[in-house]
């Protein structure tokens, strides 16, 4: 069972605690889809401020919805389109501090104002995006960026893709 608990450490610390969350949650399974709706599913709980956060997946030369938390997001993104289609084109994490500047931003929540996409990569490939919106501008730093990377890598580790 998980065990919901508040993070009492530094910022830094207390990423290393969900990542060890997400590692307990799903190193035992193999259902890719059943480990992505609880890997945005812990992200939800454990981020403050965000109002979408979830996984788009990589299908021919597309990425494609997949588990999520937050209101109903458009399906199909085209690789190289909007900060997701960025991310994985680009095969690097896109932070954005204020999504109104940024050229092509596709908007599916019209709170989100700051977003983090961090690509998927296995084996050289992008498989998805992690995706997470927030309704305040310049929300995402160093420090998200660099522990959502390794939540990420260690997800993408057990994933059955
Ligand atoms: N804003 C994203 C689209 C996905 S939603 O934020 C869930 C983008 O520009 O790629």
């Amino acid at each position: 069972m998980f065990h919901a608990q508040t993070y009492t450490g530094t910022r830094e610390e207390n990423y290393a605690l969900v990542i060890e969350q997400l590692r307990a949650l799903i190193s035992d399974e193999k259902n890719v889809v059943a480990n992505l709706a609880n890997a945005a599913a812990l992200l939800n709980y454990f981020l403050q401020d965000i109002n979408w956060v979830g996984f788009y997946i990589a299908q021919e030369n597309e990425l494609v919805l997949g588990p999520f938390q937050g209101l109903p997001a458009c399906v199909r993104i085209p690789f190289g389109k909007g900060v997701c289609g960025t991310a994985a084109a680009e095969k690097r994490t896109v932070r954005v501090a204020d999504v109104h500047t940024f050229p092509g931003h596709i908007a599916c929540d019209a709170a989100s104002q700051s977003e983090i996409v961090v690509p998927m990569i296995k084996d050289g490939h992008v498989i998805g995006v992690l995706d997470i919106d927030s309704p305040i501008k310049n929300r995402f730093d160093e420090i998200d960026e660099r522990y959502l990377e390794r939540f990420v890598e260690t997800l993408v580790r057990y994933l059955d893709i």
